[in-house]
């Protein structure tokens, strides 16, 4: 007997939640398309993988984020487990209107995408810093990994620089980001890392969020405590606490994400260079390719809060957990011809890769300023940038949050030794 749809969906998602299918999904979401826009996993947890319905979901007021539950609304209990997603849910990321809107108004205010473009000179000098950084450390064709010197530190800087937390704090976000970001994941790491990074994070931000308070400076912390402090409770502090460290870390993961899948790719396709450099391909065009081909945010979640939901013409009822495939709509072949090859030629491709509705990125366009930089001065720098071929790039092991672990690059041709130039000749 043919398995059933729900036996095919079911199969599906399990595959896509093991190492093979977090290191591989795009076969499994062409067969996700083959079922249909929306599969029913079972008769309260659906799958939605077509671009249309992603894009709907992701609109429709009646789809929205799990209520928190009453234990963990609790004033901060943080010492249990849980901690970290307890974070998550007292952050923009995870609330429901009115509080959604009351802090995304709040955000969006101090976020402001004046402060956002006057941040560009400020990028041009960090790409700079760190590509001579990338020229000291890859003298000589050293190896060097572009994911620690250059993917994480370029967006790790900015975003410290934009919130106001001292740089020379950085080095310690990269694993506490990782580690708190697990929880985001299908089958999240909901103790242990998780708990203990949320638990860092909150302790690292009570002393500056004090400082801040006695002595605002011209940051996205100090203007956080004013508006939460002239607001009269209009944030409270857990949910300040939550939100500076959601936009800590989705200030600098997703973007060193963009950075170093772009580079592979770049690295993979050698035309591709060339055609930057000439102007043939845009950096645009590029970006916006790189967010559809290999998105840093593969998946995303809602449930059903209202009555009478139908989405593609299948009703999705009341409470239904909706798993949104965000990476399989942004390869959707009813809406990207060809889905499965890079080509940054496509014109109006508005991939899905930062949402869409109520929640979309409030980040996307500090993103887009920060690879759009980067890349061409990187291009221009290191002419004969290449994948170090002894050095397999790996990956992070997630499906959630797609990206590169490391990846080995040399931004300059070995100099000769002896052997090598006794060959050609050379004293
Ligand atoms: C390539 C880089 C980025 C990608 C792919 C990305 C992706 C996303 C996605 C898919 C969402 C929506 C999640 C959902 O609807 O469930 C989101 C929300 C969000 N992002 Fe980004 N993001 C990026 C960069 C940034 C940056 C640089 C910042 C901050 C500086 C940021 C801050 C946020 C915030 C605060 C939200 C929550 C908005 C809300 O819930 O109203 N992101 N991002």
């Amino acid at each position: 007997m043919p398995p059933s749809p729900h036996e095919d969906a079911a199969a599906i998602i399990q595959t896509l939640m093991s190492p093979a299918g977090r290191a591989d999904p795009f076969p499994l979401y062409a067969a996700a398309h083959r079922l249909g826009p929306v599969l029913a996993v079972t008769d309260s947890v659906f799958l939605v993988v077509g671009y249309t319905a992603v894009n709907q979901v992701l609109r429709n007021p009646g789809f929205g984020l799990p209520d928190t539950a009453p234990s963990r609304t609790a004033a901060a209990d943080d010492h249990t487990a849980g901690a970290a997603l307890r974070l998550m849910e007292r952050s923009i990321l995870r609330t429901n209107p009115p509080d959604h809107g009351r802090m995304r108004s709040l955000i969006s205010q101090v976020f402001t995408p004046r402060r956002v473009a006057a941040l560009q000179p400020s990028v041009v000098a960090a790409v700079d810093t760190l590509l001579d950084r990338l020229a000291e450390s890859g003298a000589d064709g050293c190896t060097v990994d572009f994911m620690d010197r250059f993917a994480f530190q370029l967006p790790v800087t900015v975003i410290c620089e934009l919130l106001g937390v001292p740089t020379a704090d950085r080095h310690q976000f990269r694993p506490l980001a990782s580690a708190l970001t697990a929880a985001l994941e299908l089958a999240g790491d909901t103790d242990g890392p998780a708990d203990t990074a949320a638990r860092e994070l909150g302790t690292y931000f009570t002393p500056l969020i004090s400082e801040r308070r006695t002595a605002p400076g011209d940051d996205l912390v100090s203007a956080l405590v004013a508006a939460r402090d002239t607001d009269d409770g209009r944030l409270s502090d857990d949910e300040l606490i939550a939100n500076l460290i959601l936009l800590l870390v989705a200030g600098f993961e997703t973007t060193t994400d963009l950075l170093g899948n772009g580079l592979a790719i770049l690295l993979d396709q050698p035309n591709l260079a060339p055609a930057l450099r000439s102007g043939r391909v845009t950096t645009a065009g590029f970006i916006e390719e790189v967010l559809r081909y290999e998105s840093p945010v593969q998946v995303t979640t809602r449930v059903a809060r209202a009555d009478g939901l139908v989405t593609e013409g299948v009703p999705v009822p009341y409470g239904s957990d909706v798993i949104l495939l965000l990476g399989a709509a942004n390869r959707d072949p009813a809406r990207y011809p060809r889905p499965d090859r890079f080509d940054p030629a496509r014109t109006g491709s508005k991939p899905l890769s930062f949402g869409a509705g109520p929640h979309i990125c409030i980040g996307n366009n500090l993103a887009r300023l920060e690879a759009s930089l980067a890349f061409p001065r990187l291009l221009d720098r290191f002419p004969g940038i290449s994948a170090d071929p002894d050095r397999n790039p790996t990956r992070r092991d997630r499906l959630v949050l797609r990206g590169y672990q490391t990846l080995s690059i040399r931004v300059e041709a070995a100099t000769p030794g002896p052997l090598a130039r006794h060959a050609t000749g050379e004293s």
